[in-house]
């Protein structure tokens, strides 16, 4: 028997795959057995609803996605009347993934969220006019942020950074000193998409944010650097595709990962992973996680 369950943020995951803010919803659940899940995380939610930016929203790249969608989402109140019910019936952890455009708004909405086990901090959307990657740039910034939440609430507080950051490592210690209790390494990278009829940029927010195969190695080198220096737990995205992605993740120091545009190209990926790591363990002569991860628990 494997035991492949991870400990981050005071909880006991039954193992290390977390679905992505973003990449799913309850649809899904004809598709995915969330019970199987180590948890999931529900898409970026705000205190007011968003419509988020106009079409396009997303385009294939070579290696992966690019999307602009702006952070589309019913709002806390809505969400927490129609759709909290039914995520409390999945059979897995619930992470709410949430984003305000100011510091007073992320103090709102994390009073405004329960019956969940923990909520990850949005401070690294790229496509958004105010908020979102602007605040996770700053050290400064990402930890009035992360001490507004956590002033706010009860639950563990995990903070989903940038890459774009100009010092990831400095920007995820000020997230700890402010009280996170773990680190989301990293959400997609900036770029730019031009639609040559045009001449312009595909999205009317001019950047997009790149996920896939195409940036795993960067992401990687984000957790690394991260999970070398702070001592909370690292929770790794970017990329992940299959079980070989997810060892050099655990490898690299990430304590869990989440799956994010996989899910478009295959979701039965989430499920073929955990049968792969157990397998994997047991083939290695594992008998559990901790002793293939180079990883902080928490
Ligand atoms: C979006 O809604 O634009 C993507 C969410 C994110 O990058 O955080």
């Amino acid at each position: 028997m494997i035991d492949l369950s991870v400990n981050f943020a005071g909880l006991k995951l039954k193992n290390p795959v977390i679905l992505a803010s973003g990449v799913w919803d309850l649809p899904y659940t004809k598709i995915i057995d969330f019970k199987k899940l180590g948890g999931v995380i529900y898409k970026g939610l705000s205190l007011m609803p968003r419509e988020g930016n106009p079409p396009p929203r997303i385009t294939e790249i070579p290696c992966g996605v690019i999307n602009s969608i702006g952070l589309a989402n019913k709002g806390i109140k809505v969400f927490n009347r129609e759709v909290l019910p039914e995520l409390k019936e999945l059979g897995t952890e619930v992470f709410l993934n949430i984003f305000g455009e100011s510091i007073e708004e992320f103090s709102k909405i994390s009073s405004l969220i329960r019956d969940v086990s923990g909520i990850e901090v949005n401070i690294s959307c790229p496509n958004v006019e105010k908020g979102g990657v602007y605040f996770g740039r700053d050290p400064e910034t990402a930890y009035q942020v992360t001490k507004a939440v956590c002033e706010n609430t009860d639950l563990p507080v995990i903070v989903k950074l940038t890459p774009a950051a100009s010092d990831i490592v400095v920007v995820a210690e000020a997230c700890q000193e402010a009280g996170a209790c773990a680190i989301t390494a990293v959400n997609t990278f900036p770029g730019l998409v031009i639609d040559i009829d045009s001449g312009k940029p595909l999205f009317e927010r001019v950047v997009g944010g790149v996920s896939g195969p195409a940036i795993k190695p960067l992401a990687l080198y984000k957790v690394y650097e991260v999970s070398s220096n702070v001592g909370i737990p690292v929770i790794g995205s970017g990329g992940i595709g299959n079980y070989e992605d997810v060892l050099e993740y655990f490898f690299a120091g990430a304590t869990a990962i989440q799956l994010g545009s996989v899910i478009f190209t295959n979701p039965l990926a989430p499920i073929e992973i955990i049968d792969n790591i157990t397998k994997y363990a047991k083939e290695k002569g594992y008998s559990n996680l901790k002793e293939i991860r180079r990883c902080v628990d928490g």
